[in-house]
């Protein structure tokens, strides 16, 4: 019994695919003529041009405009590289954006008003960090992200970034660590693109101001709230919370 039900459903199946089998020989039969028209392969033999390749090398000393990248200040983060005795010599990094950043079209505004460039590019990195760097790092930039602090086991943990060192380094130090990687942290250009990890980097000097601010560097009405009692506790629940964020 068990053996027909199984044979039925064999033939039935056997059925179904030679009808399958036919319809797409039906479906192939109509790109035939172009599965063989006469074509070059890569790297294969061809009469068709004088050096008998079917490759095109491309044509000597010419330039691929859209991937040249000849401003190290902007692609690398560096300036002034000399070559001195053959070797490369006085490269200094960056310490501010480079206006190519402004001038993107995300930050582009008709008015130019710096501030409010510097505003949007801004935002920008505090997004775009909180994605993809505050995992490890954290959202202040302490080295406590959520791995960080479940067990992500490294050598060298996520840096802090509120370090004397890091403090002196020009944000084109930043920019290279998130394109190149630093060390134990593997490079992150592949998610984050050229004008964002420019934002991201001057982000991070952000994070270190609001961790090392000086008294000379705020103004003095914000210097009077320092020593202010806490707002009633409603409110300030509220937007103490926000704020901390
Ligand atoms: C998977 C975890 C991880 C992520 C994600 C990550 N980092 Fe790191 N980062 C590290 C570790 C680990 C180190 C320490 C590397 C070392 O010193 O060998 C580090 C070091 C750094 C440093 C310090 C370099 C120095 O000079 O000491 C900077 C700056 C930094 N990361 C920025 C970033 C930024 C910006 C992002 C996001 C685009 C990011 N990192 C994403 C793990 C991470």
């Amino acid at each position: 019994m068990n053996y027909k039900h199984t044979s039925i459903a064999a033939h039935r199946t056997s059925l179904g695919l030679a009808a399958v089998t036919l319809t797409m020989l039906g479906a192939a039969g109509c790109h035939t003529d172009m599965w063989v028209q006469p074509k070059p392969k890569p790297q294969a033999e061809s009469d068709f041009f004088v050096d008998g390749q079917s490759n095109r090398p491309p044509i000597p000393h010419v330039v691929d405009r859209a991937h040249l990248r000849t401003d190290d200040a902007y692609w690398k983060g560096i300036r002034g590289v000399n070559v001195v005795d053959g070797k490369p010599a006085g490269a200094v990094l960056v310490d501010e954006i480079p206006s190519q950043v402004y001038d993107a079209p995300e930050y582009k505004s008709a008015a130019g008003d710096k501030k409010e460039l510097l505003a949007k590019v801004l935002d920008r990195g505090h997004e775009r960090f909180n994605i993809f760097c505050s995992p490890c790092h954290g959202e202040l930039g302490d080295g406590n992200g959520m791995i960080a602090k479940r067990g992500f086991s490294v050598k060298v943990p996520p840096r802090n970034y509120n370090t004397e060192r890091l403090r002196a380094m020009p944000i084109g130090h930043f920019f290279d660590v998130i394109t190149n990687g630093y060390g134990a942290m593997t490079p992150r250009a592949f998610q984050v693109d050229q004008n964002d990890r420019w934002a991201i980097a001057a982000y991070i000097r952000v994070l270190q101001y609001s961790q090392h601010a000086e008294e000379s560097d705020l103004k003095s009405d914000e210097i009077s709230k320092i020593d202010q009692p806490a707002a009633p506790a409603e409110s300030s629940k509220k937007t103490g919370e926000g704020e901390r964020k």
